[in-house]
């Protein structure tokens, strides 16, 4: 009953049941007792200059080249960030999201540049995270989520999608986009391994999206990274979702179904996908693991993903967050980083002062301003890049140890 046969054959697996079994998990028991620490909690936000003043600016990723560096266009750093024109309110953003580049030559004084796509062209109503490559022929591919379709207005349907550009800079023009291609489908959810819309229960949108370009550095496979929800429509909790804890599983929690999914490129251009079992499963623990990405060390694999509050199933209490989970391969076993999985969480006085953390080579942690309260107690949204934050990564651990400019990152 779990099988949409298309997907189901491409694996040796007899059911998403069994697959889920492999599956590292996220517990329960592991996401019960989180502590802010010196180690974990971010510097308090009083102030920031705006990047784009008519512009909320939210998610953001940089250029990278095929092995994740940070990638420069005559000698510029460019970012990549969800963007809406301030008429809208900051709530509304979503529903109206495009992508637009920005650029700096220092890597910390951004500027402003265009949205490298005809809107009209693109994939959804509209465009929500994803990632950037720069490959050996200097083609870039911008990997977004197609949010909703074009003519249905803000709906939630989400698919991994893909177009490519190139971009050359200019002293007198600045950036100019050209050859712009194709847009796209790379994924859909597949009903077995992810959750499709239809299979949804419970109350908060359902996740297929966020797709983040990883090349493989012992193999040289490449693969997005994304948001899932587990597939299926049996939602039942296996002890591995648990682990050792006390009284009852409120009901509902099986509702919350968050997972980091994976899927393999079948060819150099990147056009084809096929979607792989999840990397880890959040069943009964957390609806969103947003945003996730892979940073390798050494023998040591990180996933990282960013979460809320208000998505963590019932009976449990995290803050939103950066969280972490630690292998010694990129399909290993993934235990959660620092005991329970929090890696970065904002001060206690501010919990929703940034968000949308991403892990960038040497540490460097982007995230956005999302709402403050100031110096004077006056509550502010933000729609900006955060300071950047550095972090510190050893074995299964991770700690904080400074902060940059904002949307500061050094290749
Ligand atoms: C995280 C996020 C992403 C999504 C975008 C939509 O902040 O929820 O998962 O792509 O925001 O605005």
């Amino acid at each position: 009953a779990l099988v949409v046969s298309s997907a189901f054959t491409a694996f040796p697996v007899a059911s998403s049941a069994q697959a889920a079994e492999d599956t590292p998990t996220w517990s329960r028991e592991d996401a019960s007792n989180f502590t802010l620490t010196d180690e974990n909690t971010a510097p308090n936000i009083d102030s920031f200059t705006d990047v784009a003043p008519d512009y909320w600016v939210w998610d953001t990723w940089p250029l990278r080249d095929r092995d994740g560096s940070l990638a420069k266009i005559n000698g510029r750093y460019v970012q990549f960030a969800l963007t809406a024109s301030k008429e809208y309110t900051w709530a509304g953003r979503h529903d109206h999201a495009v992508i637009r580049t920005f650029y700096s030559k220092n890597g910390k004084d951004w500027e402003m540049g265009t949205v490298p796509y005809d809107e009209d062209k693109a994939l959804g109503f509209r465009q929500w995270a994803g990632s950037a490559m720069i490959d050996e022929n200097d083609k870039i591919h911008l990997f977004y989520t197609a949010a909703g379709r074009k003519d249905e207005g803000p709906t939630f349907e989400q698919r991994l999608a893909k177009t490519t550009f190139e971009m050359d800079y200019d002293n007198k023009e600045g950036f100019q986009v050209k050859n712009n291609g194709e847009h796209q489908i790379l994924a859909e959810a597949d009903g077995v391994y992810y959750e499709t819309q239809a299979q949804k229960t419970g109350d908060i949108i359902y996740s297929f999206r966020d797709p983040w370009f990883f090349q493989h550095p012992e193999t040289g496979e490449e693969y997005l990274i994304f948001e899932g929800n587990t597939g299926g429509t049996d939602k039942t909790l296996e002890a591995d979702n648990i682990g050792n804890v006390d009284g009852p599983i409120p009901a509902g929690a099986e509702d919350y179904n968050g997972n980091v999914g994976i899927a393999k490129a079948e060819n150099d251009d990147l056009t084809e996908f096929e979607l792989m079992p999840p990397l880890l499963e959040a069943d009964g623990v957390n609806q969103q693991l947003e945003r996730p990405h892979v940073v390798q060390k050494g023998d040591d694999y990180y996933l990282f993903t960013i979460s809320h509050q208000f998505t963590f199933a019932p009976g449990l209490e995290g803050p939103d967050g950066l969280y972490g989970f630690h292998a010694n391969s990129l399909f290993g076993d993934y235990e959660p980083m620092n005991g329970t999985g929090l890696v970065v969480a904002n001060p206690e006085e501010d919990p929703f002062q940034a968000y949308s953390w991403a892990v960038l080579p040497h540490g460097q942690v982007i995230s956005f301003v999302n709402e403050f309260y100031d110096e004077n107690g006056d509550f502010q949204f933000g729609g900006s890049f955060a300071p950047t934050l550095k972090l510190k990564l050893k074995d299964d651990t991770s700690e904080i140890k400074g902060v940059m400019g904002e949307g500061e990152i050094h290749g």
